[in-house]
């Protein structure tokens, strides 16, 4: 008789799959055409999140991406320019989609590793009035920062950021794919955490789990032009109240649980940090994201990462050395258990197989 072994899947939390609850809510909901703006479950999610959020109004859209996207062009025209850090996703995999689709000119400061940007440095990367320079519109921020280990930003540098931005006539957008994770994180309402920004981008794909989806929120000013710049790219959909449902079962059900994955990327990371051969900072870990570099000679991280793969663990690598786990909905402190030792076994019998392609996942 073959024995399955379910594969254990720490590549990102986008490959989380929908709860029966949301399936459920999927099945039932009532539904109509959103373009027309008559699909009452939509509605009932925009309402929510601009609540949550403290704004005016906000806009369903199918990705994180597509959120970013049309949250810079509703900020900046052609040839405006953003300042965002040299990690923020909206710079490293987002195809460079408010240049190529939008004409603005991303301006990258270095990020912290504490997922911030030096206030000073943004401060003097604020363009004058000059014939030579852009015209600086928009600050942009990420929060729980991805490529920086899902660090959080505190309410106190945000409204400082905020301060510094609207004090020199910019607008300050959040990338808040995993705000969710943060106000866990932080015990801070979702709300307090963007306060001090003109727009935020929410994902509900992730650690909440539901399949597709994501809310922009911001003033009913900015929401009109957010609305048009959707439909221009392509994101205005139909009866989407069948996916909304599973974002309103998500935010009812999913958010205080992040709590769990937190707990487990802390475990894993103090559990790596004990493995010879492994270089990790368990302190830095405040939420489901860890990257742990391999110091072990002769082993990369591609390697490491096939030979976890071999073991039915997937955890992907994101430098020569480095590799990235993300705990999610679908991962058990038991799990956790089982990565250690899967890791810890690589480390002793190395590992000479095919190597992993090893995509920089988000
Ligand atoms: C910080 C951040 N912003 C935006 C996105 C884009 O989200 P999506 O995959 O829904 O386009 C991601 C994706 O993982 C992300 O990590």
């Amino acid at each position: 008789m073959t024995t399955t072994h379910r594969v254990i899947d720490l590549r990102s939390d986008t490959v989380t799959k929908p709860t029966p609850a949301m399936r459920l809510a999927m099945a039932e909901a009532e539904v109509g055409d959103d373009v027309y703006g008559e699909d009452p479950t939509v509605l009932k999610l925009e309402q929510r999140v601009a609540a949550l959020m403290g704004m005016e109004a906000a806009v369903y859209v199918p990705s994180g991406t597509m959120g970013n996207l049309i949250a810079v062009l509703s900020h900046c025209g052609r040839g405006d320019e953003m300042i965002l850090g040299d990690r923020a996703h909206i710079f490293l995999y987002e195809q460079g989609g408010s240049a190529a689709l939008g004409g603005v000119h991303p301006h990258t400061l270095p990020n912290q590793l504490d997922g911030t940007l030096d206030l000073m440095q943004v401060e003097n990367a604020i363009r004058s009035e000059n014939v030579h320079y852009p015209v600086t519109r928009l600050l942009a921020l990420e929060n729980t920062h991805n490529r920086c280990g899902g660090r959080t930003l505190t309410v106190e540098y945000v409204d400082a950021a905020g301060a510094l931005a609207h004090d020199n006539g910019l607008k300050l957008h959040i990338d808040g794919a995993r705000l969710w994770n943060a106000a866990v994180a932080l015990g801070l309402p979702p709300g307090r955490l963007v306060a001090a920004a003109d727009s935020v981008s929410v994902c509900f794909s992730k650690g909440l789990g539901a399949p597709v989806g994501s809310v922009v929120a911001g003033s009913h000013e900015f929401m009109r032009k957010a609305r048009r710049m959707r439909k221009q790219v392509g994101g205005g959909m139909r009866q989407a109240g069948i996916l909304a449902a599973a974002c309103l079962v998500a935010l009812d059900q999913m958010v205080d649980r992040l709590a769990e994955d937190h707990a487990n990327a802390r475990l894993l990371a103090s559990g790596l940090a004990l493995l010879p051969g492994i270089v990790i900072d368990p302190e830095a870990v405040e939420t489901n994201i860890l990257y742990f570099d391999v110091v072990q000679p002769g082993l990369t991280g591609a390697a490491l990462s096939a030979g976890l793969a071999a073991r039915g663990v997937l955890i992907n690598p994101t430098a020569p050395q480095q590799l990235r786990a993300v705990t999610n909905y679908h991962i058990g402190a038991a799990d956790i258990e089982t990565v250690l030792g899967a890791v810890e076994d690589v480390l002793n019998t190395g590992y000479s197989g095919a190597l992993s392609t090893g995509h920089l996942y988000r």
